[in-house]
């Protein structure tokens, strides 16, 4: 698959579409915003006892490149421990879906969701 196929893939089918209860107590959610175009990012976790994400979901508000970003970074996240996911980078997603300069930052709004969601659970389990 090309990266532009990849983009349009990701963009017209994307995985993990949606949404989990926010007030589970084993659900981290991250709502994150691009402030230099407005997009808004929204992805949630769920983690079982073992710290291993088994599920993720998102809804993304904004581009094309933003959405496939979020899907892309869904589908690589499920099924790894949250120690494993908070060292993924933008950057991986750049390379992975060939991103063109103009459109990092949508890349950059799916790692800050991703880490606003991880920090969100782990507050829970501390109260
Ligand atoms: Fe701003 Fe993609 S998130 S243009
Ligand atoms: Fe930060 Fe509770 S909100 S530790």
């Amino acid at each position: 698959m090309s990266y532009n196929e990849k983009i349009l893939d990701h963009y017209e089918n994307p995985r993990n579409v949606g949404s989990l209860d926010k007030n589970d107590p084993n659900v981290g959610t991250g709502l994150v915003g691009a402030p230099s175009c407005g997009d808004v990012m929204k992805l949630q976790i769920k983690v079982n006892d073992k710290g291993v994400i088994e599920d993720a979901k998102f809804k993304t508000f904004g581009c094309g490149s933003a959405i496939a970003s979020s899907s892309l970074l869904t589908e690589m996240i499920k099924g790894k421990t949250i120690e494993n996911v908070t060292k993924i980078k933008n950057t991986q997603i750049v390379e992975e879906l060939s991103l063109p300069p103009v459109k990092i930052h949508c890349s950059v709004l799916a790692e800050d969701a991703i880490k606003a969601a991880i920090h969100d659970y782990q507050n829970k389990q501390k109260h």
